[in-house]
């Protein structure tokens, strides 16, 4: 009795104070609420639209969960309310606001995660039908001279969003051609022809704190530490450069909240001694890439910084590089905002091999989302799915928990938006496939995926 009394005083410290947990938590609450519409511009809808939406809302019509709304644009739901859009008040007017969590914010084996990308986001779908509907909305007579300004905007930002020939063609994926835009734009540049898409899905958000180190996005290739980059969605949407250094310290602090961020846990059953074979299979087949991963006392990832691997390597679908020319470059170097958004040039374009935390959550995977489980990206690329479908792509019933992550599913009654189609440009599942993943059979893969469930 003594001595378990002794041993509860001593380890109290330990369990009371898991001060990374509370510091998640915080994180979480703060960043579910972020929106930088600021002085009459960021990305939002016509004044007062929203309140149609808070109409729809009230008598739950398009607006309950995995309703029509979200099957058209991918904005996830909870007591018909959206995640990520927001009503804020501005001269007397109601403005809707689309902030970080409608991409940033998702849904895996049906457990919703802040931090985790939104899988069904459809940024040109919903470009497309509030530019219609706004373009109405705007005809009806108004007093409000500050009306037509903020409207405005929004016409410009949703018909960018909405331009066909470099929006996202697949839902999930969102098109880093409209950011790239932004640089020519202010300089009066006509927006080079055939610029690439650049689709890419909408990245994890835990461990950037250290991820940002190393380089921000997927191709590693944006200074994360100057924190500019969290903003050039804003700018796009119209913001201004002047306005953004008002609120730059926002900015900054809502980047530090994403290094307190924590992983989601594997919600269901691990088997140890299998995953416990896996974890050598790691370290001899991915770990030289990925690294490792290491636990606090708590138990809670030490994040790290992931490693850049050139395209020449890893070979992946090229679309989202093909965009990094010396123009663009200059471009960057002249915008601005220079000081704080700056590139860091690789050596050879190329892609981060991120950490593997929450990898459970994280499918379908690689950076355009090619490939539906990791069971798949295990196989030779020639026996991956051509197509796969993303309807309902968060729910508990479209996790496999045997290949890790989503079910094969005939598609049937889905959008062709809510289809993903490997033929479609920047949308190939070809690389990833090494020398050493040829000696995996089907018993060693499942091994592995068991530790990675782990992490
Ligand atoms: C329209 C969807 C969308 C919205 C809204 C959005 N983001 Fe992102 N975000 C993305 C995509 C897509 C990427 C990846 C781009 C790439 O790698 O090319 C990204 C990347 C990032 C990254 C870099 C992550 C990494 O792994 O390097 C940060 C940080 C970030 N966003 C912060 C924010 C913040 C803060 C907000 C709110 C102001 C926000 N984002 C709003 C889609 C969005
Ligand atoms: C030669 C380096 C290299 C090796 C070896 C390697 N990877 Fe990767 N991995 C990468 C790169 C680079 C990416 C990003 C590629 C992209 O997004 O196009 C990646 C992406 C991934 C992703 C997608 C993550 C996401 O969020 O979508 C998973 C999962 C993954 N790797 C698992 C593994 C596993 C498991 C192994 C070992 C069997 C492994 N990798 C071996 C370099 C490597």
């Amino acid at each position: 009795m003594k001595k378990l009394f002794l041993f509860i005083i001593i380890s109290l410290p330990l369990f009371a104070q898991d001060v990374r947990r509370d510091h998640h938590v915080e994180a979480v609450e703060a960043f579910k609420n972020l929106h930088f519409f600021y002085k009459g511009r960021g990305m939002a809808i016509s004044p007062d639209l929203i309140k149609l939406y808070e109409l729809m809302g009230s008598r739950g019509v398009g607006t309950q969960d995995l309703g029509p709304i979200y099957q058209r644009w991918g904005l996830l739901f909870e007591n018909n309310q959206a995640k990520g859009l927001y009503s804020v008040p501005y001269k007397e007017m109601k403005i809707g606001v689309l902030g970080c969590v409608a991409c940033h914010s998702g849904k895996a084996a049906g457990e919703y995660v802040i931090g985790l990308g939104n899988k069904n986001i459809d940024v040109g779908q919903i470009g497309q039908d509030a530019y219609l509907g706004m373009k109405m909305w705007g005809a009806i007579p108004r007093s409000n001279p500050a009306f037509k300004e903020v409207h405005d905007r929004a016409l410009a930002f949703t018909k960018g969003l909405a331009d066909k020939k470099i929006s996202n063609q697949t839902q999930g994926l969102v098109p880093t051609s409209l950011i790239r835009s932004w640089f020519y734009q202010v300089q009066n540049l006509p927006f080079p022809q055939n610029f690439p898409r650049g689709q890419v899905k909408v990245p994890h958000l835990w461990g950037y704190g250290e991820k940002r180190k190393s380089g921000s996005f997927w191709d590693g290739e944006g200074n994360g530490e100057l924190g500019g980059w969290g903003i050039a969605v804003e700018l796009y949407a119209g913001q201004t450069p002047e306005n953004v250094r008002e609120y730059f310290a926002k900015v900054h602090q809502a980047e530090d909240y994403l290094g307190d961020f924590l992983s989601p846990k594997y919600p269901f059953k691990i088997d140890p001694e299998k995953a416990q074979r896996g974890e050598k299979i790691y370290q001899a087949t991915c770990q030289g890439c990925h690294g490792e991963h290491r636990r606090d006392l708590q138990g809670h990832p030490i994040f790290e910084s992931p490693k850049h691997i050139p395209l020449r390597i890893v070979k992946t679908d090229p679309d989202r590089l093909k965009a990094l020319t010396e123009e663009l470059y200059k471009l960057i170097e002249k915008n601005p905002l220079n000081d704080v958004i700056q590139s860091v040039r690789k050596k050879e374009p190329g892609y981060v091999a991120q950490k593997l935390w929450g990898v459970w959550a994280r499918f379908p995977y690689l950076h355009n989302a090619s490939v539906p489980s990791v069971y798949e990206l295990l196989l030779d690329p020639s026996l991956r799915s051509k197509t796969f479908s993303l309807k309902n792509a968060g729910e508990r019933e479209r996790f496999d928990e045997e290949k890790l992550g989503l079910t094969s599913m005939t598609p049937k009654y889905e959008s062709a938006r809510q289809v993903y189609d490997t033929s479609r440009s920047g949308h190939s599942n070809q690389g990833h496939y090494f020398e050493s993943f040829k000696k995996l059979d089907h018993e060693s893969r499942l091994e592995l995926i068991e530790y990675l469930k782990t992490l």
